[in-house]
């Protein structure tokens, strides 16, 4: 009987020494709810397929979004599924590179935003692909490169894709002091636009660093009193502040919602155009973005690093909405 029992543990032993490859440290939903229902588990390390890149992570960018996917509502809308690894935003140097993968070397510094819904962020490894990473801009750390990726292509998207903002058009940037108002600002800056932008009293001079002409306290002003028949509305508030932005566009203007879906009858009633973004990866753009970085035409700040097994505080501060600049993971010291 003992030498049964024996044998069937060294079996055991056996196939699970031929079955568990490498792992890694990452944050874990099992179910569907608030960031304390994350937890820090040893995983299997993700294998890069042809067109992929295994990212060996420095850091991981924390977004409000990863806490609403968290919530669960909008599993079917994104396709998230459980267990789920949240997290979109990463930099880190190339660990390994799938067969087709023509861009990256092993050991080259990257930044991406990966795509929606396989996520995988908030871990030691991450997996892109290679049209979702661009080269980490030079001039950052790794903390800070963790910031960029989502919330710029969010920016880029609205200004330019969108908005096509031309020089001499106003532009307004409803929520500006938190992620993507950090690039909104500077980049219809840049396209010789004139940006007026709203956050609360506290973050006042902040806009003007990060290059509003206008700054505007939602808490003691209204928007409408000073932004009146402005070109371009890019709001990242939504719900009553999306409702008051329409009736302030020029007639032939538009209005970028980040936050909800615009309402085509109250487009329509105005006379303006409308679109309800939905940010894309795109390596190219960010690129572009991180030549801008580079060439110090655009500020990235941090508002606070956690820990990666602190997962669930940072995104509960990221929750919160009213982060000044972005909320980054440290997955692992800073190299040399
Ligand atoms: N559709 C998309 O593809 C997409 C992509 C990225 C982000 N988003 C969404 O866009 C929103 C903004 O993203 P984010 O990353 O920039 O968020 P964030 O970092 O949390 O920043 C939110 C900003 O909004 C300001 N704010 C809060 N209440 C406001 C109000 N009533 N009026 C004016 N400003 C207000 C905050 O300023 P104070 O702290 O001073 O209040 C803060 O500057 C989020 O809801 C996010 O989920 C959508």
């Amino acid at each position: 009987m003992k030498l049964a029992v024996l044998l069937a543990a060294l079996i055991a032993a056996a196939i699970h020494a031929q079955t568990s490859g490498p792992t890694m440290k990452a944050i874990v939903a099992h179910q569907w709810d608030g960031p304390e229902v994350l937890k820090v588990e040893e995983v299997p390390l993700p294998q890069p397929k042809e067109n992929e890149i295994l990212i060996k992570s420095f850091a991981a960018g924390v977004n409000s979004f990863d806490g609403t996917l968290l919530s669960g509502k909008y599993a079917k809308v994104f396709g998230t599924q459980l267990p789920w690894i949240p997290g979109y935003d990463v930099a880190g140097t190339v660990e390994k590179v799938g067969a087709n993968v023509k861009k990256f070397k092993t050991g080259d510094p990257v930044y991406a935003f990966i795509s929606i819904p396989n996520g995988g962020g908030y871990a030691e490894y991450a997996l892109a692909k290679e049209n979702q990473a661009a080269l980490k801009p030079a001039t950052l750390t790794f903390a800070e490169a963790a910031g960029v990726p989502s919330v710029a292509l969010t920016a880029w998207q609205s200004v330019v894709d969108k908005a096509n903002v031309q020089p001499g058009q106003t532009v307004l940037v409803q929520g500006a002091s938190g992620g993507v108002g950090m690039f909104a600002i500077p980049i219809a800056k840049i396209r010789g636009a004139r940006v007026l932008a709203t956050a609360s009293t506290a973050n006042q001079d902040f806009l003007k660093q990060l290059g509003a002409d206008v700054a505007i306290d939602y808490k003691t002003q209204k928007f409408e009193d000073i932004a009146k028949d402005v070109d371009v509305v890019v709001d990242g508030v939504g719900g009553e502040t999306l409702k008051r932005s329409y009736p302030i566009v020029k007639k032939g203007g538009i209005l970028v919602g980040l936050v909800g879906r615009v309402d085509q009858a109250e487009l329509d009633k105005y006379g303006i155009r409308g679109v309800s973004l939905e940010a894309e990866y795109n390596g190219d753009q960010l690129a572009e973005i991180g030549k801008l970085i580079d060439a110090k035409k655009v500020k990235v700040v941090v508002a606070e690093t956690f820990p990666l097994a602190d997962a669930a505080k940072a995104l509960a501060k990221a929750n919160t909405g009213h982060a000044r600049g972005k909320i980054v993971l440290k997955v692992r010291d800073e190299p040399k």
